[in-house]
């Protein structure tokens, strides 16, 4: 999508996917300077790995306790997360539910949910409730977020008690956690509440059909993948562009 925008707005540049093994994460910093880019985006599990080699980063990376998007300028390296607003921005566009004073159950509790978590929490949400496989992680993520956060596990016993009545559900698990997501049940959510899956990639994400059956509007992660990308490619290029815009270039690429 960014090369699409490059050649629209005239501007000089590549993207290109950089395959890096995990163990050589520490480096990263320093093929950014060798290769004098401009910037990267980042993945699991480099998002968090590069954190202690950036020269800055921002209030909302540090609370997410990732990055998604590094720029250098002028040899100095600088951490963003545009994920959280990304989604904001997302749901904010697709008629999502209003965030102050919302109730939410995140699922996840990796860098996308304590990306999600912290900007909801910035919003003013009301009551954020995550549930992880992993208890000690969630409770690490909501440690270092600057709200009262209930954690739990991702069972289905424990969803249907803390989504019970619930106004919005954010689902930040990664592909392999399918099979549990198909096990909750979305009937137990407040009349008129969203659910959001941020796998953009998935053709059929978990629960679509359920949630669409039960009244849930369901949303998925293709909003948040334009919007993110569209704070990204500013940061970048310093060309802003409309989350609109990336969804055209992302619609017409798949045509
Ligand atoms: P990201 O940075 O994109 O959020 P991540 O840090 O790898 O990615 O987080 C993936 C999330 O999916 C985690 O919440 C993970 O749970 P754990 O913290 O217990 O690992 C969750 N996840 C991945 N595979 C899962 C599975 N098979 N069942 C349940 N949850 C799973």
């Amino acid at each position: 999508m960014y090369n699409t925008l490059f050649d629209r707005f005239g501007i000089d540049a590549v993207y290109v996917a950089l395959d890096v093994h995990p163990d050589d994460a520490d480096q990263v910093v320093d093929a950014i300077r060798v290769l004098d880019l401009v910037g990267v985006n980042l993945t699991v599990p480099f998002k968090e790995r590069i954190m202690p080699h950036l020269d800055r980063h921002t209030v909302a990376a540090q609370e997410a306790g990732s990055v998604n998007v590094v720029t250098a300028v002028d040899g100095t390296l600088t951490g963003y997360n545009t994920d959280g607003e990304g989604f904001i921005r997302s749901l904010a566009e697709e008629g999502g539910p209003d965030i102050p004073g919302l109730s939410v159950v995140v699922l996840g509790a990796g860098g996308a949910a304590r990306a999600v978590a912290s900007t909801l929490i910035d919003r003013g949400a009301g009551q954020i409730q995550m549930l992880n496989r992993t208890q000690a992680r969630a409770e690490a993520a909501a440690a270092a977020l600057p709200g009262d956060i209930i954690v739990g596990p991702l069972t289905p016993e424990r969803f249907a008690v803390a989504a019970a009545g619930a106004q919005l559900v954010v689902n930040c698990t990664s592909g392999p956690a399918a099979a549990s997501i198909l096990a909750l049940d979305p009937t137990v959510l407040a009349d008129g509440a969203s659910w959001v899956d941020i796998n953009y990639w998935m053709p059929d994400p978990p629960l679509q059909a359920a949630c669409v059956a039960a009244g849930v509007r369901f949303h998925d992660g293709l909003g948040m993948l334009a919007h993110q990308g569209a704070l990204a490619f500013e940061l970048f290029t310093g060309h802003p562009v409309t989350g609109g815009e990336i969804r055209q270039t992302l619609a017409e690429a798949r045509s």
